[in-house]
């Protein structure tokens, strides 16, 4: 029998590029001071790395001298300087321009890094993508800011990658219809209203009676189309995770999630509590990946009644990817 194996992803979605947005790159700890670290995100190689001042920067990880890659060799973080592993350039962290070349005064006066904006957020550092190198438009919101009057305590973080189009990873939190048939949960929550933010999307459900937990408030927040904040909140418990894609490559991206739940004062409640709602979705992401992997996109899925508003993330979708 023939193992099933992905397609080459052009043949499942031509979307060129990536869309416009916030991503996670890494955790803060992953970003230690005066550490150059590798990452490999949009098809590019890039550093990460905190500047003087303590803040994250991320940049291109070629040299624009003779592209050696700033994390070969002995390349490093020293003094507030980037220094190239090749003939040993010097850039400031916190300008990204060339401050010293060790066998010349003369510094051409565009030698610098090209870097993206980057930000500290919800624990882990986020860079902004837009194809047409735009700045960033809108800021990512984290649903513990919401939700500020309980103490929300981290309980897990998970990375995972995948092979689904990148379009259509969001769009399954729309297809209210696979929730039954493919995870078989019962008593699935109904969506109540969607909203536009200044961010990016708000979907609210209807309270269910019938769930694992019963379900006072359930919420999904997008920024963009890279990272939503989604609340759980219920009579004694709360769950909120915050779940983001960034791109790999055409071929793949990672998923990163960090959950939280909303302390109960009793450790042994909230292991419980925490254990069985991290399982849980955890559970469903591999069930949703063993179907999303090798899907396709298609353009015009021919959509039916009760299949939830998939067109309406469509739409939104479309807001940020490129055309
Ligand atoms: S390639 Fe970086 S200093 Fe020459
Ligand atoms: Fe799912």
């Amino acid at each position: 029998m023939t193992e099933l194996s992905p397609i080459p992803m052009a043949t499942r979605d031509d979307t060129p590029g990536f869309a416009r947005g916030w991503y996670v790159v890494a955790e803060i700890a992953d970003v230690p001071p005066d550490a150059l670290v590798p990452l490999a995100f949009f098809g590019e190689q890039l550093i990460a790395y905190r500047d003087e001042d303590g803040a994250f920067r991320v940049a291109d990880a070629y040299c624009p001298h003779l592209g050696a890659h700033f994390a070969s060799f002995d390349g490093r973080i020293e003094k507030g300087e980037i220094v190239c592993p090749f003939h040993k350039w010097r850039f400031s962290a916190k300008s990204g321009k060339c401050t010293a070349i060790p066998y010349t005064k003369v510094i051409p006066p565009q030698a610098a890094l090209t870097t993206y904006p980057t930000r500290e957020f919800a624990g882990t550092v986020m860079m902004w993508w837009d194809p047409s190198g735009g700045a960033p438009d809108y800021d990512p919101s984290d649903l513990r800011d919401t939700f500020a009057d309980r103490t929300w305590i981290p309980y897990a973080e998970k990375r995972k990658e995948g092979r689904a189009p990148f379009r259509d990873l969001f769009e399954n939190l729309f297809d209210t219809a696979h929730i039954e048939q493919l995870h078989k949960s019962v008593g699935l929550p109904q969506i109540d209203a969607v909203t536009r933010t200044a961010w990016g999307m708000q979907v609210d459900y209807a309270p269910s009676a019938e769930q694992m937990f019963p379900i006072g408030h359930m919420q999904f927040n997008f920024s963009g189309i890279s990272f939503v904040s989604h609340v759980v909140l219920g009579e004694g418990f709360g769950f909120i995770q915050n779940v983001s894609a960034t791109p790999i490559d055409k071929e793949r991206f990672q998923l990163h999630v960090r959950m939280y739940i909303s302390d109960t004062g009793s450790k042994e409640m909230n292991d419980m509590i925490g254990g069985a709602f991290v399982q849980r979705v955890l559970d469903e992401i591999d069930q949703d990946f063993e179907v999303l992997n090798f899907k396709k996109h298609l353009k015009r899925p021919l959509i039916c009644a009760g299949d939830g508003p998939i067109m309406r993330y469509r739409e939104y979708a479309g807001e940020f990817l490129p055309a």
